[in-house]
């Protein structure tokens, strides 16, 4: 304890001229302190040594694969429901599908649908079908032999039927300049301005 009678919290040692008091430790601090160890024991035997609480990887892995299981179940859902889908007529919901259109599919379909390295989607001439449903089908499971990206690992069902109701209203639609030819009509070598435009 302290030499000096007048400070006898003062321990007497001294770094130089840094001196320390020996006060009490507030009850609160205290108590936290007793908790944190609590605390730490208990987290120690529950994750540690019962392990009866899942570990941030093994919560991870649980996680996913509940997601897969409800990706897949509304995969399967919409797959289903596929026969009877109606092209949709809400404002909100083809604004929705033009702007997937120009972020996705405007590279190789043109932003107008003219088409590009993808196939012109405004004229009467499809190659998958031309009803509404053929077209979220070739959408949805794409034809990636051709270099049409299969859909539905990259967009959700909802956006998918958003975007193929936009193209749906592309059709007929008035092109700036020409759009592409419909492939099993071109002419062999590309020369002069098209007839079907
Ligand atoms: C990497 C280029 C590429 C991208 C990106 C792309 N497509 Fe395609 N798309 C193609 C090609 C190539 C075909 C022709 C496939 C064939 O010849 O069978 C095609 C075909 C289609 C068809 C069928 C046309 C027909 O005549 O039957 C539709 C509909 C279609 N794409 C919609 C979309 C939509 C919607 C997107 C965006 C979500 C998209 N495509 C993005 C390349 C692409």
């Amino acid at each position: 304890m302290s030499n000096d009678p007048k400070e006898p919290l003062l321990l007497d040692h001294d770094y130089d001229g840094i001196q320390e008091f020996d006060n009490q430790l507030p009850r609160w601090w205290v108590w936290l302190f007793y908790i944190t160890i609590i605390f730490a024991a208990v987290y120690m035997v529950y994750y540690h040594v019962t392990r009866t609480g899942d570990l941030s990887a093994a919560e991870y892995d649980k996680e996913m694969k509940a997601g897969a299981a409800l990706k897949a179940a509304a995969m399967g859902n919409f797959e289903s429901s596929l026969a009877s889908l109606k092209p949709a007529t809400d404002a909100v919901l083809l604004e929705g599908g033009r702007q997937t259109y120009v972020k996705f599919c405007a590279p190789c379909h043109r932003a107008d649908g003219g088409g590009l390295v993808g196939p012109n989607l405004t004229d009467d001439y499809w190659i998958h079908g031309s009803n509404y449903v053929d077209t979220v089908k070739v959408i949805w499971d794409g034809v990636p032999a051709k270099g049409m990206i299969t859909w539905k690992t990259i967009l959700k069902p909802g956006e998918i039927e958003a975007v193929a109701s936009y193209i749906y209203t592309l059709r007929g639609a008035k092109l700036q300049s020409p759009g592409k030819v419909p492939e099993n009509l071109a002419p062999a070598k590309p020369a002069g301005p098209s007839s079907f435009e």
